[in-house]
């Protein structure tokens, strides 16, 4: 029973042991993986002072194989070397210049008194166990000190051939007296050097047996040793050196796996150095193999995945330079001159130059500041000068004139070539009259400028735009048009060529002139007069009736004009007048009644009939009673012959005269029933001139 309990016990026991022996290999295997690996896995990054960077490692698995570094207490770095030599210190480890900085020792061997070398070393230390090192042919020379010396480096020979060296350099020394040896001058005196070539492999050196016996003093060993070149300075001190003294050497290193090229290394993803992205493989320059680097732009570590980093250029003045505008890029810089304000051949390397000096921005500064001043108050005054005009425009009955096809509504710009002062043709209390052409036909015109006007006759002004707008005769001056765009209308008239009827009469102009052609004056004259009373659709008065407003053409037919205090009777029914025309051919009526009516025109013309007949000028003063006196006579019965004109007087239409008078008298008459109707007037003048031309 109990060993079938023991039975029963045994399968139960044997499988807890070989899950406690897996557990155990398992975790053993954990700790073997996770020691081996490199960065991920604790590997320390630091020995002292000194980074260690992949490739080099501390601890397995930490490097790349040959790139051991041994890490002494106190924080010495060391090379891992041959388990015969003592490790290699190392001063300094670059992964950009791939190179190692390490102490070596020197070679030496002494000599006693019988010439024999009783104590010597070849200086060698395995420091290349896995060949990735060489000695660097740029960096380092060799010395040799002594006063009878010579010594020489080689590279390792071929198995079997004494002399199957690649090179064998070296120099030779001497010096007679420690006197001439100096310190300072390793030029073969005491001391020698020479350059090496690359691909040296390890310090071993070797020395040729000469005498020392009469040396012994001052000078009784050789020494020889690869250093730094500026590092080593021969004092003649060295010729008695500690043999344990280690010189500087720089190393190269590269990867060196199976001796390959960069375009062999990067066939084996597996083996292939350069890991991270942006890096290039170049090949090593002292020994086969190759090394990595950053490309350009980036730095850091190209050993490691992602190790190289991009360079922000723009952060690092000192040594990307730019004096543009700086924008960093991946693997490289932008560096532009500020748009449009300065430039540079080469802004990377030369200043950008402004476009404009400070001064030329200033001045085009307050240039086009001054520029846009000027254009904003030109603008506003154009704009308040458009709204004048408009306002003007609108004032002056532009809207309604525009309807009225007659007349020609002119632009300021229009008439400007016309308003000159050579123009002149008349001047007077309401204005400026200037002769000019106008329109593609060249019609002469005369042009009425109001000056310095005050506010009742620039009404006048106003008034006989509409006015002449309802009247076309031919014995009416006629409105060409007129320019509403300004203050008070500018007006053009047809030009009538021989004046005023006043000047025919009186004046500058003065025309002989026979009965037949007065009374065509007088006929025509009245018929125009007959036409504003009767036949236009609104009886127009025109309140001024005299000389100076009958104008004749060449052939002396007479036009009525300027209606500046005309009336429109239908429109103003009070026709009180507040202006009044001239004194000496003023209705005395109206001055009574302050009522003008039609029979005022009548009056009036009844005094330029008179005139007419006896080219006298009649006058309001009292001196000049041309009127009274004609009055007088022909209420006597006495003749009136005496008044009438000379040059007709003498014609024997007697009759003609006689009838003329009596209608001078008829409407002048104070009674204005008695005053006969302006077409009745028109009428009998036009009979009388039929008659005075013998018709
Ligand atoms: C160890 O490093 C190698 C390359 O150095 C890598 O391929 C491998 O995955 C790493 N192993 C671990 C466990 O991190
Ligand atoms: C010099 O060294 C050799 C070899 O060790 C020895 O035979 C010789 O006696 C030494 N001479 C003197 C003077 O010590
Ligand atoms: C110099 O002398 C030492 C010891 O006597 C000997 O081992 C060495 O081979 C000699 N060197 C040469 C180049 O003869
Ligand atoms: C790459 O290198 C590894 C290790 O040296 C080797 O085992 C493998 O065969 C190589 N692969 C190629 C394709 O050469």
């Amino acid at each position: 029973m109990i060993s079938k309990s023991n039975d029963e016990v045994m399968p139960s026991t044997t499988p807890l042991i070989v899950v406690v022996v897996l557990l155990l290999i398992t975790l053993a295997s954990g700790a073997l993986v996770a020691g081996q690996n490199s960065t991920a896995g604790g590997c320390p990054t630091k020995c002292g002072a000194m980074d260690i960077r992949y490739p080099f490692g501390i601890g397995d698995g930490c490097s790349r194989r040959g790139f051991e570094i041994v890490c002494e207490d106190g924080g010495v770095p060391f090379l891992a070397a041959g388990a015969d030599t003592k490790p290699i210190q190392v001063t300094g480890l670059s992964i950009e210049k791939a190179e190692a900085r390490v102490m070596l020792p020197i070679a030496w061997q002494c000599f006693n008194s019988s010439d024999v070398v009783y104590s010597s070393s070849n200086g060698m230390v395995q420091f290349n166990e896995h060949g990735v090192y060489r000695i660097s042919s740029t960096r380092n020379h060799l010395v040799v000190v002594g006063c009878n010396t010579m010594a020489f480096t080689q590279n390792q020979p071929n198995a079997g051939d004494d002399y199957g060296y690649d090179f064998f350099t070296g120099c030779t020394c001497y010096c007679s007296s420690r006197f001439h040896a100096t310190s300072g001058d390793c030029s073969g005196v005491g001391c020698c050097q020479v350059d090496i070539p690359a691909g040296l492999t390890d310090n071993s050196m070797v020395f040729y047996n000469l005498s020392h016996r009469s040396k012994l003093q001052f000078s009784p060993c050789d020494y020889a040793f690869l250093v730094e070149k500026e590092s080593y300075s021969f004092s003649t001190g060295d010729l008695r050196m500690n043999v344990d003294r280690k010189m500087p050497v720089t190393l190269d290193w590269a990867i060196r796996d199976g001796s390959l090229s960069c375009s062999h290394a990067k066939a084996n993803k597996s083996t292939y150095a350069c890991v991270s992205d942006n890096s290039d493989c170049l090949d090593s320059m002292n020994g086969p193999g190759y090394i990595c680097s950053c490309s350009t732009g980036y730095e850091g570590n190209p050993y490691v995945p992602n190790g190289c980093t991009d360079i922000n250029e723009c952060e690092r003045k000192d040594k990307y330079t730019c004096y543009g505008n700086c924008r960093n890029k991946p693997g490289s810089y932008d560096c532009r001159c500020p748009k449009g304000r300065s430039h540079s051949a080469d802004p990377y390397n030369e200043p950008c130059i402004p476009n404009f000096p400070l001064a030329a921005q200033i001045v085009v500064g307050v240039i086009g500041g001054f520029f846009i001043i000027a254009l904003v108050v030109f603008i506003t005054l154009l704009r308040r000068e458009k709204r004048k005009t408009k306002e003007f425009f609108e004032k002056n009955g532009g809207p309604i004139l525009e309807k009225v096809n007659n007349i020609k509504l002119f632009k300021k710009d229009d008439l400007k070539p016309i308003l000159k002062s050579g123009n002149i043709i008349g001047k007077g209390g309401f204005g400026e009259v200037y002769k000019g052409h106008i329109g593609e036909t060249n019609q002469p015109v005369a042009v009425k400028k109001p000056i310095n006007v005050n506010l009742a006759k620039k009404d006048q002004f106003a008034n006989e735009v509409i006015i002449q707008s309802r009247v076309i005769h031919k014995n009416i001056v006629k409105l060409i048009g007129c320019c509403l765009e300004v203050d008070i209308p500018i007006l053009v008239y047809e030009f009538i060529s021989k004046g005023s009827l006043e000047d025919v009469l009186h004046g500058s102009n003065r025309l002989p002139l026979n009965l037949a052609q007065r009374l065509h004056i007088a006929a025509q004259s009245a018929e125009a007069l007959a036409y504003m009373h009767s036949k236009t659709s609104t009886t127009i008065l025109h309140g001024d009736v005299k000389p100076a407003n009958i104008l004749l053409s060449d052939d002396l037919l007479p036009k009525i004009s300027d209606f500046g205090i005309s009336r429109l009777l239908a429109i103003d029914n009070e026709h009180t007048m507040s202006v009044i025309g001239d004194m000496t051919y003023m209705d005395p009526i109206y001055f009574q009644t302050g009522l003008l009516t039609d029979k005022s025109d009548v009056y009036s013309f009844g005094v330029v009939l008179l005139e007419l007949i006896t080219r006298k000028k009649a006058s309001h003063s009292d001196k000049n009673n041309l009127l009274k006196n004609f009055l007088d006579a022909y209420t006597n019965g006495t003749t009136v012959r005496d008044f009438i004109d000379e040059e007709i007087a003498a014609t024997n239409h007697l009759e003609l005269l006689a009838g003329i008078a009596g209608m001078v008298v008829q409407c002048l008459s104070l009674d204005v029933n008695q005053r006969p109707e302006m077409t009745d007037i028109a009428e009998r003048l036009h009979y009388m001139a039929k008659k005075a031309r013998g018709i």
